[in-house]
């Protein structure tokens, strides 16, 4: 008999993979603590912008016209327990407050509240990303609370989704990569991916560790690369070089290759801050940090570009003070085609300048409804044209499609003056001049 398949937690991750499993023909029930998500998924909504997600659901999602039915959510740990063959985590591990370790506590409480629910062989598997050393301690626990005993098994399975392009991302992942400790285990994991892997998704087998420091590991070194390119950037900005000339350049270079070279205002999200601090107070407390010490640069560097995206803008209203100007800024999420706006830079740096007086007016296609919720005070706008009116400088922070395919006379004609800054290196700077705007971008000339 087909394998069935729980999903706990239903945020970015588990959402999109409790629709996946079900694409790929598994009976699908999908666990959050939240009622109002789990009404909200029963009926086919997602609780999130995600291009291609709600479609996939809708497609699956028991009760839909014309669904195949094997997708249903619940709030109910039992039904979970009664009805999975594996149970996949997907719960969220933030930042703690005021601190670089991350928080285990909704996956701590996901294994308290599942494990005593398994009186069947199961196969537990974690997908959050945790510090290493999570997934020894959770077996530990899993062995002590289940009543199955040593039927029910863990695995840690990292996930690589990007937002954005989760859909995708799951169903064609680059790789996966399974850490087990049984034959066992790797054999129902194997029957789980069949589909990807036939269609050419490489399967990685590995021990505990391995598997947990893969993802932070792939993480950190993400963050090291865009924050390299934007160490070059600062470079060229003092050398009056080209970074994006620079980036193209290097980027040839198989061994460097091009993707995750684009110079801007720098990292945000959900993921790659928190877990780069993460991983370095992990490694701090293995007695490993030295190793990690560069990751505490990367950092730096990426906050460094959000606080000189500040100094540009004030350099344009006229150099002493953002007060009594107006600013315009394209852009909330941490990065297009998402309504993510967790540790955004775009929406740090409109704080910055309205808590320095500036008259601050943002719009996101997407992203203002969570980006009101976080900075109540900022100004918005309903379009980017309307965000524009009046402004006396523009800042283009996060690169939606929208605003590449603006018009740059149009916004000409409602701005005060006509000064864009580029903080993503996407917009084309020909068309802007020619409209008569001055136009600046991170890390090259100023033309
Ligand atoms: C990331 C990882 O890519 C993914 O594999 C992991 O599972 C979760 O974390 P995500 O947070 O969705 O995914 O975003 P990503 O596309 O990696 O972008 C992260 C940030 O880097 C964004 O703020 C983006 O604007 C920025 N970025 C990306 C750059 O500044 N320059 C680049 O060249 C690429």
């Amino acid at each position: 008999m087909a394998l069935r398949i729980t999903v706990i937690g239903t945020g970015y991750l588990g959402a999109t993979h409790a629709a996946a499993m079900a694409e790929l023909g598994f009976e699908v029930l999908g666990l959050d603590v939240v009622p109002e998500k789990i009404e909200m998924l029963s009926s086919g909504r997602v609780p999130m912008y995600e291009p291609g997600l709600e479609e996939l659901l809708r497609k699956h999602v028991a009760g839909i016209e014309g669904s195949t039915g094997r997708l249903r959510f619940t709030t109910s740990w039992e039904e979970v327990g009664a009805f999975g063959d594996v149970h996949f985590v997907c719960v969220n591990t933030p930042q703690k407050h005021g601190e670089y370790a991350c928080d285990m506590s909704y996956v701590d409480s996901a294994f308290e509240s599942l494990a005593p629910q398994l009186t069947r062989p199961a196969l537990v598997v974690g997908k959050s990303t945790v510090p290493v050393g999570s997934a020894v301690r959770l077996a530990a626990r899993l062995a002590e609370l289940a009543p199955v005993g040593p039927d029910a098994e863990l695995a840690w399975n990292p996930e690589f989704l990007r937002e954005g392009f989760a859909v995708k991302d799951t169903l064609h992942p680059d790789r996966i990569v399974v850490g087990v400790e049984s034959e066992r285990s790797e054999k129902v994991l194997r029957e789980v991916y069949a589909v990807p892997v036939a269609e050419g998704s490489p399967f990685v087998v590995t021990d505990f560790p391995t598997a947990e420091l893969v993802k932070t590991s792939a993480n950190s070194f993400l963050a090291t690369k865009i924050s390299f390119i934007n160490a070059m950037a600062e470079v060229c900005e003092a050398a009056d070089g080209d970074v994006a000339k620079l980036a193209e350049a290097i980027g040839h270079d198989e061994r460097i290759g091009s993707k995750f070279l684009r110079a801007g205002i720098g990292f945000g999200g959900g993921c790659l801050p928190k877990d780069i601090r993460a991983f370095m107070a992990r490694a701090g407390e293995l007695g490993a940090d030295q190793a990690l010490t560069f990751l505490r640069e990367v950092d730096s560097i990426n906050m460094r570009r959000r606080g000189h995206m500040v100094e540009l803008a004030r350099e344009a209203v006229g150099g002493e003070t953002f007060l009594g100007k107006r600013v315009a800024v394209l852009g909330a999420t941490f990065k297009p085609d998402s309504d993510d706006v967790r540790d955004s830079p775009a929406l740090n740096v409109a704080g910055q300048i309205h808590l320095q007086g500036g008259q601050v007016t943002v719009y996101d296609p997407k992203g203002m409804d969570n980006a009101r919720r976080l900075f109540p005070t900022l100004g918005y706008a309903e379009s980017a044209l309307d965000a524009v009116r009046g402004a006396d400088v523009v800042l283009h922070l996060t690169e939606w499609r929208e605003f590449r395919e603006l018009d740059p006379a149009a916004l000409g004609e409602a701005a005060a003056h006509r000064i864009i800054l580029d903080g993503r290196n996407a917009l084309d700077s020909t068309l802007w001049r020619e409209a008569g705007w001055t136009f600046r971008a991170m890390g090259r000339p100023r033309a």
